[in-house]
């Protein structure tokens, strides 16, 4: 039952997918404990939908549907908006005029803000309304507020994150099963971990959006997707997984924010060999993990379901319930505090990295010295070398692992191999991380 002594606090919801039906059904389910928590009476007063006629598995009252965003802007009593639409070209129009109107915006959509966060801040700054974005990173991992809050006297030293479920789910099958990346694709769609059109997440790009996020408020400049480098999985093999335990790896798709001494910021994304020893080698199947260094709380790991209608919701409820305590007491924040402390990304040219490299060539005499000499005049020191005994779809496989080397010179390096005559088809190279920093 409603409490008429609660401040009222009016949502609009702009979404209901799976995501926008787990923020309603949940919002019912602990009513009550978010009024005694919050202070405040939370009521969604218009659902956004496509198709209002479709069937839901959770159907709200009729009466909440409309078709129109507008209708959220233009009703007065509302106080916050939902944003779930997903897409950057609507839903920026949507939290533009939400903004302009006055009414705090709650969005999970990394998209929008990886590639328009600088506009949209700027005019939150402008008109003193906030942005929350808990659910845009990480699903439920409250990887935000920690930044935000919990991390605010701290200097942020560096990240590795895995921060793609759909990805981390492949990885984990072609490692465990020794499938082929098609396959294990293809189950993840069959469970439902991976979208029919599965381009963002393999790509890479939906986890360095979500990198670009953390980057951003960590160092106070939004960075630009230009500076960010980005791989996806696709391009993986079986056999570069038994490579790398052999080594003593695992392969993810990990994202690496560092700053160095001159305060330039490194942010990337790619398939990466990690120690099977350390914490994040065993981060299986779908789930995230963040590990946080700051200068002065030390190393710190979050770990949890980075997709999914009740993680995300439980993110997106979080950030309602702080928006709906800021209005009864009127204490706010913009959702991104820009600062002059850092400022500048690094050029990717400069990044410096051990790396693994897997060259399929022609089983004949002087390939080994042909390679090793491309290797040596670029100044790249090999630390191990491997050639099984076993041809790989009729080609010899040289595996190499080499020291701490400049990522403009190993493209170098792997742009020479590639055309030497004795090279049989694509070089595969990746990064190999200590996690030493
Ligand atoms: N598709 C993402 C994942 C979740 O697989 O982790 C939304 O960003």
């Amino acid at each position: 039952m409603p409490d008429p002594s609660k401040r009222t606090i009016c949502i609009g919801l702009a979404g209901f997918g799976n995501v926008g039906a787990g923020v309603y059904a949940n919002l019912e389910k602990n009513a009550d404990l978010l009024r005694e928590r919050t202070g405040t009476e939370m009521v969604v007063k218009h659902i956004v939908v496509r198709d209002p006629a479709k069937p839901r598995a959770i159907e709200p009252p009729a009466g909440l549907l409309t078709t129109r965003w507008r209708d959220l802007i233009e009703d007065g009593a509302v106080n916050i908006i939902v944003e779930l639409i997903g897409g950057t070209t609507e839903a920026f129009e949507l939290v533009k005029e939400s903004l302009l109107a006055g009414k705090i915006v709650v969005t999970g959509n990394k998209a929008l803000l990886a590639e328009r966060g600088r506009e949209l801040f700027a005019l939150a700054g402008k008109t003193g309304v906030p942005i929350y974005f808990e659910a845009a990173v990480a699903g439920g991992i409250p990887i935000i507020k920690t930044v935000q809050e919990a991390f605010v006297g701290n200097r942020i030293e560096s990240m590795h994150a895995i921060l793609n479920g759909t990805c981390n789910y492949i990885l984990t099958r072609m490692s465990q099963a020794g499938i082929s990346y098609e396959e294990a694709l293809r189950e993840a769609q069959e469970l439902g971990y991976a979208e029919a059109d599965p381009e963002l997440d393999v790509s890479g790009w939906d986890a360095a959006h979500k990198a670009l996020i953390l980057a951003s408020l960590s160092y106070g400049f939004w960075i630009r997707t230009e500076d960010v480098y980005v791989e996806g999985v696709s391009e993986l093999e079986p056999m570069d997984f038994q490579f790398a335990a052999l080594l003593g790896h695992t392969i993810k798709l990990l994202s690496v924010i560092r700053v160095d001494g001159k305060k330039q910021v490194e942010v990337r994304t790619e398939p990466s060999l990690l120690p099977k020893s350390h914490v994040l080698a065993s981060v299986n199947g779908v789930y995230n993990a963040v590990l946080v260094r700051g200068d002065i709380v030390g190393e710190t790991l979050f770990y949890g379901r980075g997709a999914g209608q009740n993680p995300t919701s439980s993110s997106v409820i979080s950030d309602l319930a702080d928006a709906a305590v800021a209005l009864a007491n009127g204490a706010r924040h913009t959702g991104f505090v820009p600062h002059g402390l850092y400022g500048k990304s690094k050029p990717l040219e400069e990044t410096t990295a051990a790396y693994y490299i897997r060259i399929p060539v022609r089983d004949e005499a002087g390939v080994l010295s042909q390679v090793t000499g491309v290797l040596g005049k670029l100044g790249i020191s090999i630390r191990s070398a491997v050639q099984p005994d076993e041809s790989f779809a009729g080609a010899s496989m040289l595996v190499f692992t080499t020291h701490e080397v400049a990522s403009g010179r190993m493209w170098e390096a792997v742009e020479a191999i590639s055309g030497l005559d004795c090279v049989a088809g694509r070089p595969v190279w990746l990064r190999v991380e200590s996690m030493n920093d």
